[in-house]
């Protein structure tokens, strides 16, 4: 039985053992992340930096979001705006490891820089146990390099710290609860954030077809959950995918591209089912989304895999 209050007690004791200089995490304002970061907070204090990188590929109004809530815990923040960067380095990559790749580097190139700026010897992360299983880190061939674990690359002069490398996200959650922050429930969100759930070219203008498109599936989902319609699923977004279709605007032809719904239900993201969701849910995330970006989108489609055989995320 994991006991989330023995644990973070555990946890901070080993962190102020391991961690005597100054530190630096990478916040992206999920639970995994935000919980490494407060805990790391509360066992060495001002010695934690914390860094949010907003790559360009965050959610619509997480940036603002993610500000508020780490400023409410005291936590000292930096963020750097570094979509211009992301985008340029992700100029014609389209193969999924490659981009993680990309983005993983570039990742903690930025971090380097910061961490100079403060002069961190350490890099504390919110890895957890199935992001480093799925990496090839256990028995497993490697299913996707994870943003926390195979974009690192080998000439880093920082010293990594993982305080919840064994858990699983259930624990995680626990620990969030338990720490009173209001990250508990959020659904999941891959680092590389909606660039694994744009497929083909990363450019602005697409990657905004999909926040778009996130937020009214995040929106539509909740609505129906709150009025009894369907249960929330565990994670639900869309990504785009590069298959044009030929579609009609009142007598006009379209050719757009297409929207996928993900929904699934799952204890850790280690396995995964669809979730079955009412068709007048779909249908008014399908019109929305079509009206709201006319000319770029012209078919909406619902995914019914499970994992495995197809993983959570797209790429
Ligand atoms: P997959 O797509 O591999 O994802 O079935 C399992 C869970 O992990 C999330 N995910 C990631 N989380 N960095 C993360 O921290 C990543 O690079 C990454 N890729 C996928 C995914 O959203 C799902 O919840």
């Amino acid at each position: 039985m994991f006991d989330a209050l023995d644990f973070i007690e555990q946890s901070k004791k080993e962190l102020i053992e391991k961690i005597d200089d100054i530190a630096i995490i990478a916040c992206s304002g999920g639970v995994d992340s935000t919980v490494a970061a407060v805990i790391a907070a509360q066992a060495v204090g001002g010695l934690l930096h914390c860094v949010y990188v907003d790559t360009g590929f965050m959610r619509k109004n997480e940036t603002e979001e993610i500000e508020k809530l780490l400023a409410e815990q005291d936590i000292n923040l930096v963020t750097v705006k570094a979509a211009d960067r992301y985008f340029e380095a992700l100029k014609g990559v389209t193969e999924p490891e490659q981009k993680r790749k990309v983005i993983g580097e570039l990742f903690i190139r930025i971090f380097e820089d910061e961490q100079k700026k403060c002069g961190a010897k350490y890099l504390v992360q919110g890895t957890i146990a199935p992001d480093w299983i799925e990496s090839g880190g256990g028995v497993r061939d490697t299913i996707k390099s994870h943003h926390n674990v195979g974009g690192l690359p080998e000439d880093m002069t920082l010293i990594v710290v993982e305080p919840l490398r064994d858990l699983y996200k259930d624990e995680v959650r626990e620990l969030a609860r338990a720490l009173e922050i209001n990250v508990a429930e959020r659904q999941p969100f891959p680092g590389p954030g909606l660039a694994v759930r744009t497929l083909g070219d990363l450019t602005p203008e697409r990657v905004e077809v999909v926040r778009e498109s996130c937020a009214i599936v995040e929106e539509e989902f909740e609505k129906a959950a709150a009025e009894g319609l369907m249960e929330i699923p565990w994670q639900y977004f869309a990504a785009l995918l590069p298959v044009r279709s030929v579609g009609v605007h009142g007598d006009v032809r379209a050719y757009g591209e297409t929207i996928v719904v993900r929904a699934v239900q799952s204890m850790d993201g280690m396995s995964a089912r669809y979730s079955e969701i009412p068709h007048s849910v779909l249908q008014k995330i399908s019109t929305r989304i079509t009206n709201k970006l006319k000319g770029a989108v012209n078919r909406v489609v619902y995914d019914i895999t499970h994992k495995p055989p197809g993983t959570i995320e797209w790429e």
